[in-house]
């Protein structure tokens, strides 16, 4: 058996799945990232690709191979091309909503970047779109994917941590302030908060989800704290707490002004865990470490996990939930989406931050509903 096909019950043997064939909607920076993985992936191959213009589409399609047929100078050229069967999307955030929806329409499955929206009502409106298309619709949360996050979570129901009890997780960076960023820029959705920040809230759902024994869990209580730039308004940096109703309590925190420890350090009454890469774990492939710290042993533990390359296990994820008929995908379902980007709306509530385009639609309300 493949490993990439042992995990979830409904797979089938890579040779009995024929390769999805993918489309890449917009050539940035991860599309290329996302194209390399592909490569590597055991149930899917790259197809066609489609830019807003000529010039990147030939360009991206020269560097992954794709024959000019299906090498598109606009976006609804890709969705019209019969030989696509999902998209992955790639757009900043604030342009996910608009391309789901008509890729939904078109009836393609539809891979999307992190977050899937601005915000949940964003988002519900395009798990909606998906549900009506009958298309599987997956946030692009690619750690949900890798051996070493059901590792993870294996040590959590296995109770080596004993009663989990608290979580931190960081994730982080630091770039110089461009107004035209799309870090930056308010009109770009940017911040800390919706880049990466949506990683740390999705890990510790995750987790406070394992240690009650169910997919993942969203917080009672969320607080938050944050520093914002005084131009843009968007999130230099932020931390959170979540509370759980399980007890579990995670501290996070993100930013794309700061460099902080990117690791994730699970707490519990017989010991704690050590996640020292737990982002993007192995774009190449290879070996990913634990360290588990057991309560009163002499020396922690490490824990090796061998693992393909990070964005082929996502693309193999998401194609087995196709081929398997399935509406969902399990590493990262709609509903899991939902929920964490209802915690971010509350992270962002709890220290003002709202982005230009919900501050139309509130206005848009009248005068009960205050828009900042
Ligand atoms: N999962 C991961 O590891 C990961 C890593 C980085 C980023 N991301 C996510 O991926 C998304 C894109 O990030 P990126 O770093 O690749 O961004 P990027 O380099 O700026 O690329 C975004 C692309 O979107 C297209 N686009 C469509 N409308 C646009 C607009 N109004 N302004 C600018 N570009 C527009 C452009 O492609 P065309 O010119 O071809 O149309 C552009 O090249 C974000 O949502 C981000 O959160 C995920």
């Amino acid at each position: 058996m493949d490993p990439l096909f042992a995990a979830p019950p409904s797979s089938a043997s890579a040779a009995t799945v024929p390769p999805l064939r993918w489309g890449i909607l917009a050539t940035g920076r991860i599309a290329g990232v996302f194209a390399e993985g592909l490569k590597s992936a055991r149930a899917g191959r790259l197809v066609a690709v489609g830019s807003r213009s000529a010039e990147s589409a030939r360009r991206f399609a020269t560097e992954h191979g794709i024959d000019s047929a299906h090498t598109h100078a606009t976006y609804e050229g890709l969705l019209a091309d019969p030989e696509v069967e999902a998209v992955y999307i790639s757009t900043p955030h604030p342009q996910h909503a608009e391309w789901v929806e008509k890729a939904a329409e078109a009836g393609k499955h539809i891979l999307c970047e992190k977050p899937l929206g601005l915000n949940q009502a964003e988002a519900v409106a395009m798990v909606g779109a998906a549900r009506r298309a009958g298309v599987v619709l997956m946030e692009a949360f690619m750690y949900r994917c890798h051996p070493q996050t059901a590792k993870i979570l294996a040590l959590i129901r296995e109770g080596a941590l004993g009663t989990v009890g608290l979580v931190q997780a960081n994730f982080s960076f630091r770039t110089e302030y461009q107004a035209e960023s799309r870090l930056w820029s308010n009109a770009a959705g940017g911040g800390g908060i919706l880049d990466v920040g949506c990683y740390t809230v999705s890990m510790s759902r995750l987790v406070a989800g394992a240690a009650a024994g169910r997919p993942f869990l969203d917080p009672v209580e969320v607080s938050g704290a944050g520093m914002l730039h005084p131009e843009s308004g968007v999130d230099v940096y932020a931390a959170a707490t979540l509370k759980f109703a399980n007890g579990v309590i995670a501290q996070v925190a993100s930013g794309v002004g700061l460099t902080l420890e990117n690791v994730v350090r699970i707490h519990g009454s017989a010991g704690w865990l050590l996640v020292p890469s737990p982002w993007v774990i192995n774009r190449e492939g290879g070996a990913s470490k634990l360290i588990l710290h057991r309560a009163g042993a002499a020396a922690p533990e490490e824990i090796v996990i061998e693992g393909g390359p990070l964005y082929a296990l996502e693309a193999d994820a998401f194609a087995r939930a196709v081929r398997a008929g399935a509406a969902d995908v399990p590493e990262m379902s709609t509903d899991d989406t939902l929920g964490n980007l209802a915690t971010l709306d509350r992270w962002r509530c709890a220290i003002g931050l709202t982005y230009e385009a919900e501050r139309v639609v509130l206005k848009s309300l009248g005068p009960s509903f205050p828009a900042q």
